[in-house]
């Protein structure tokens, strides 16, 4: 690949995936590996820039926590965040002081003398005529000593040096994070850095990536088969689109329905990939196996496994109806995948392993025991960036910007055992929802509720509850509804939906969809709740 590219070492902080988003934002492509990578590695990548990411650790705990020397010898600019900062101060000889003080949430720092990178980057003036940024800071310990040819860059009362630079040889360090929206300037700060410090050219862009992708992708696999499992989501929809405008029909896509699909999802996948891209679909009608699988079944953790173990048969069994099929015997020799960075980065990239609290489906392993090579073209792309990729291949804007949807489908949104007859009614109840979310526009912003959520879906309880109708006795069944509002889905809040809004979904539902009669909103945030009910 031929553009410029800038390393980001991670030192485990939380949000470091937010420093590749805001890099990728200035359409400089950049990469997260961990911070012990080797340094044959560093060279191999031929940086422009590199940037050290922040850390749960203290430098006093944790001595492997360090950047390779090779950082240092590579003679490109290097930006420390937070630990980052921490770690190029006592790398470069100066100190650190410990701290169990914690400066944590909002502060204005005080930008001294003209670097680079914050060179007309303020926020406000004093009276005095001080440079003034808006910051989110999140540290204990502190720089306390420069390291020789380092100058001050910032600082704020309680931690004296909040910046510093050495700006002959490229070095800049914030104790603050850019990389968070509270930093208002963050992003002007890593835009600098990237373009006018390393100079990168800004040479990212999505509509100009899919010639370079098409160009990989038919390098990849020449002249043979790819098989895709469709689900109708963002990531596996966009995946297909790319790998057809590169291959055609070497691509077979699996449409499994597992009967746990929204309202009409199937025939709107259908009608976009087979009917307007002519794509081949094989589309496999598999609710009854599913359902059958699943009867009896009330733990939310066992639906998930029997779910994703399903798909991986049913999957598997089209795989090996398509190579009977196919007169030359080749068969297919590529499973194509929508994984994206961020799961990339998720299962190999970060030091601390986190506990499991729902365990996700997802066709892990399935390669393997298909004998198949592993085809995924999104590897590289954040959510924001698969969503430009499809809008720029020609997917509907309303299907690449739909909420996210999880693998076990309506399987984890009805409570307790899964029917046929609750699918049914969830279905329904949960089309109306949606329906008023994106009717329904917010005057304050001029969106509709539909994109000022991040998610939001009806969840089916198998309760039953008394109320009347007209002039009769109803016993029926409950919803719940749940819209979050979240930018990492790694905590939300419930989202302060208007009254009438709800209203008016509650009296739909109650009135069209028979067996259900009672209609409540979920106000509970993640944590300690989830964003689904199991
Ligand atoms: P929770 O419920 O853990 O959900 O707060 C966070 C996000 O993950 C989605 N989710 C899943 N996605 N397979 C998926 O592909 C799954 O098994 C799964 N479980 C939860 C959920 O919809 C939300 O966006």
């Amino acid at each position: 690949m031929q553009h410029d590219k800038i390393l980001i070492l991670d030192f485990g902080s939380q949000v470091t995936q937010l420093i590749a988003r805001r890099v990728r934002e200035a359409q400089v492509y950049c990469e997260i590996h961990p911070n012990d990578v080797s340094e044959d590695f560093i060279r191999a990548f031929n940086p422009r820039g590199i940037i050290l990411s922040g850390s749960h650790a203290s430098t006093y705990e944790d001595h492997q926590l360090r950047a390779p020397q090779q950082v240092w010898d590579l003679g490109v600019p290097v930006l420390g965040i937070c630990y980052g900062m921490q770690t190029m101060a006592v790398q470069l000889g100066g100190s650190v002081e410990w701290s169990d003080h914690r400066e944590f949430g909002y502060a204005e720092v005080r930008a001294h003398g003209h670097t680079k990178l914050l060179d007309g980057v303020e926020d406000f003036r004093t009276a005095e005529g001080h440079g003034m940024l808006k910051v989110w800071m999140s540290h204990g310990d502190k720089v306390t000593t420069l390291p020789p040819g380092f100058k001050l860059m910032a600082s704020t009362p309680s931690c004296p040096i909040a910046g510093m630079a050495d700006e002959a040889r490229g070095y800049y360090a914030v104790q603050f994070h850019p990389e968070v929206t509270h930093t208002l300037q963050g992003h002007a700060m890593l835009d600098r850095f990237v373009r006018g410090i390393c100079g990168c050219k800004g040479d990212w862009i999505m509509g100009d990536y899919i010639e370079e992708a098409v160009a990989r992708i038919r390098e990849q696999v020449g002249d043979e088969e790819v098989i895709l499992g469709l689900s109708g989501g963002v990531d596996s929809s966009v995946a297909a689109a790319l790998i057809h405008r590169a291959i055609g029909d070497q691509l077979t896509c699996v449409f499994v329905d597992h009967g746990l699909l929204r309202l009409n999802e199937g025939r709107m996948v259908m009608e976009m990939f087979a009917g307007r891209l002519h794509a081949k679909v094989v589309h496999v009608e598999a609710a009854e196996q599913f359902m059958g699988h699943l009867q009896g079944v009330t733990d939310p953790e066992q639906k998930r496994k029997i779910i994703g173990r399903e798909f991986v048969e049913v999957f598997k069994a089209e795989a090996a109806k398509l190579k009977a099929a196919d007169a030359s015997a080749k068969g297919a020799k590529w499973l194509a995948q929508g994984t994206i960075y961020p799961d990339v980065v998720e299962s190999g990239g970060t030091q601390t392993k986190k506990a499991t609290i729902k365990s996700h489906h997802n066709v892990g392993g399935l390669p393997e025991q298909l004998g198949l090579k592993l085809l995924e073209p999104l590897r590289e792309l954040f959510k924001d960036e698969v969503r430009e990729l499809g809008v720029a291949l020609g997917l509907p804007h309303d299907m690449v910007y739909r909420h996210p949807f999880p693998g076990p489908g309506l399987g984890v949104r009805i409570l307790g055992e899964v029917k046929a007859e609750f699918a049914a009614l969830l279905q329904r109840a949960d089309h109306i929802f949606i329906e008023e979310l994106r009717k329904t526009v917010d005057e304050a912003t001029g969106k509709t509720w539909y994109d000022l959520t991040s998610q939001a879906f009806t969840v089916f309880l198998p309760v039953k509850s008394v109320g009347v109708m007209g002039d009769g006795r109803t016993y029926d069944y409950v919803v719940a509804l749940r819209a979050v509002q979240t930018s990492d889905f790694m905590t939300a809040d419930w989202a302060e939906l208007p009254y009438s809004l709800l209203k008016r979904v509650s009296s739909r539902i109650i009135n069209e969809v028979r067996g259900i009669n009672r209609v409540t909103y979920d106000v509970s945030s993640k944590p300690p709740a989830t964003i689904e009910w199991e």
